[in-house]
């Protein structure tokens, strides 16, 4: 187990949801980690923690819950609290067998002075120990519908619970999404969030350098000479530099599976790296991010494989990375979550008419082809996402205690289709803006055209005065590029 972090910063998160349920009435909060996962036989996964028990404890060790009890009432107004707020761990006991196997576990002893809970037990109690810890309180809260079988584990200590009601034992009445308050906190990340997001920029706009480094020397090296590759650069070679350069830095993980997309391959979405070899000449395409200590970083980059565009490519990365920009324009406090979409999009339009990836005389202008969704053809999704722990990270993309109003759409029915106005950003939001255009062979598509995909994705932080862009220690122009490349 690794402890990268003061527990200070986890008792306050701790601290925090203990008021926001004493606000409620008071309650119990449940939360299990991550199970293990079988890979195949006796191969598991690599464990991976549940983002939310993480950000709660830092403990990163599977076979974990937490619970938060919180009585009494939370301070209003300067007033200190009445009320207690009680978290225990419930965690793997130490077992000397296990451990020569597996490693070294924290063990319920030790987790209280580590990790500042207020208790500990072993897992082998659980069952135990929940019902009296639910016992009495007005409500439970625990994650909805992401913990398999967790309603049911939570029915039976329930049960329990109201079996001891003609002792005067009184059961939760009321359960709740714990996810609600959980999903909202982590929308807005703290300055220890903040710095761990940085350095994982950081490290993966390293790896994007590498790999474009790479490309390009590789190519120039040709099959015989040094540093060449027998068999041709493939798309894997340039996979395993991003992960050489994620892991020599710490990272633990990739945060996603890397996308490293030869040519055509580009325009394929959800394209994994395969063994596609790359040609002078072709785009490439890579998205790719590290995970650092339970942080997530999410970056692509468009790169000729030989460092060089052609005049096709280049007309039409530089439309993307100019609504890229047009993106990053408006990603600050104040604007909607959606704003760098419209934005993004409105460029990307102008891009398609000026090329004749759509005809002007048919199509029309910018606002006739917003109004058809004919662009979706070369640009299908959204431009950006919440990232954080989780690269689609949680949090509402819609304004908290908005009223639904006309969104300009129609249902099913043809009738005008509510929809509650997109999230206003804040300082704090961590979300990304990534532009594309795919381009796939088509009748009156441009010849010329056929078979790029360009992709620019950043990770931005809203700052209180626009945004700070986490991922630019990897260039974006097309000249810079190409200098990188050179
Ligand atoms: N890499 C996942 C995404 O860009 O959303
Ligand atoms: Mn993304
Ligand atoms: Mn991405």
């Amino acid at each position: 187990m690794t402890l990268l972090n003061p527990s200070a910063v986890y008792a306050k998160r701790r601290a925090a949801i203990g008021r926001a349920l004493q606000a409620a009435g008071g309650g119990v909060a449940l939360l299990p980690t991550a199970p293990e996962l079988v890979r195949n036989r006796d191969a598991d996964f690599p464990y991976r923690h549940d983002s939310y028990f993480y950000y709660l404890t830092g403990f990163d060790e599977p076979g974990a819950w937490l619970v938060i009890s919180a009585s009494g009432k939370a301070g209003q107004r300067g007033k200190a609290a009445q009320g207690t707020i009680q978290s225990t761990l419930f965690c793997r006991p130490k077992d000397l067998e296990r451990e020569i196997w597996d490693g070294i576990r924290l063990g319920p002893e030790a987790a209280p002075a580590a990790l500042g809970v207020d208790a500990a037990f072993s897992l082998d109690v659980l069952d135990e120990q929940m019902p009296a810890l639910l016992a009495n309180q007005p409500a439970v809260w625990f994650p909805f519908a992401t913990h398999k079988g967790l309603e049911t584990q939570v029915d039976g200590w329930l049960n329990k619970v109201r079996a001891k009601a003609r002792q005067g034992v009184e059961c939760p009445h009321s359960q709740h999404d714990l996810c609600r308050l959980l999903d909202e906190m982590r929308l807005f990340k703290d300055a220890h969030e903040i710095a761990i997001l940085r350095r994982a920029g950081q490290i993966s706009a390293g790896a994007h350098v590498r790999a474009m480094q790479t490309s390009a020397a590789m190519l120039r090296a040709g099959k015989t000479g040094p540093g060449s590759v027998k068999d041709g650069l493939r798309e894997y070679h340039l996979e395993a530099e991003l992960l050489h350069e994620f892991r020599r830095h710490g990272a633990q993980f990739p945060a996603y599976t890397s996308i490293v997309a030869a040519g055509a391959n580009a325009c394929v979405l959800h394209y994994r790296a395969g063994n596609a070899e790359l040609h002078p000449g072709q785009l490439c395409l890579i998205d790719a991010g590290c995970e650092l200590d339970g942080y997530a970083s999410d970056i692509t980059r468009t790169f000729p494989a030989d460092g060089k565009f052609s005049p096709a490519q280049r007309i039409l990365y530089d439309i993307v990375q100019a609504s890229q920009e047009a993106a990053v324009a408006v990603t600050r406090p104040g604007q909607r979550f959606n704003d760098p979409h419209d934005a993004a999009t409105r460029v990307l339009i102008e891009g398609m008419l000026d090329t004749g990836l759509l005809a002007k005389t048919k199509h029309g202008n910018v606002d006739d082809v917003l109004a058809s969704g004919v662009y979706k053809q070369f640009y299908m999704h959204r431009t950006g996402h919440w990232m954080g722990m989780d690269v689609h990270d949680c949090g509402d993309y819609t304004e908290p205690g908005s009223a639904p109003q006309d969104s300009g759409e129609k249902d099913a029915q043809g009738q005008p289709l509510l929809k509650k106005p997109s999230r206003i950003l804040q300082p704090g939001m961590v979300l990304t803006v990534e532009p594309g255009l795919y381009v796939r062979p088509a009748k009156g598509v441009p010849k010329k055209f056929w078979d790029i995909g360009i992709r620019i994705e950043d990770d931005a932080l809203v700052t209180a005065q626009g945004c700070e862009l986490l991922t630019r220690g990897v260039p974006v122009k097309s000249s810079e590029i190409e200098a990188l490349m050179r």
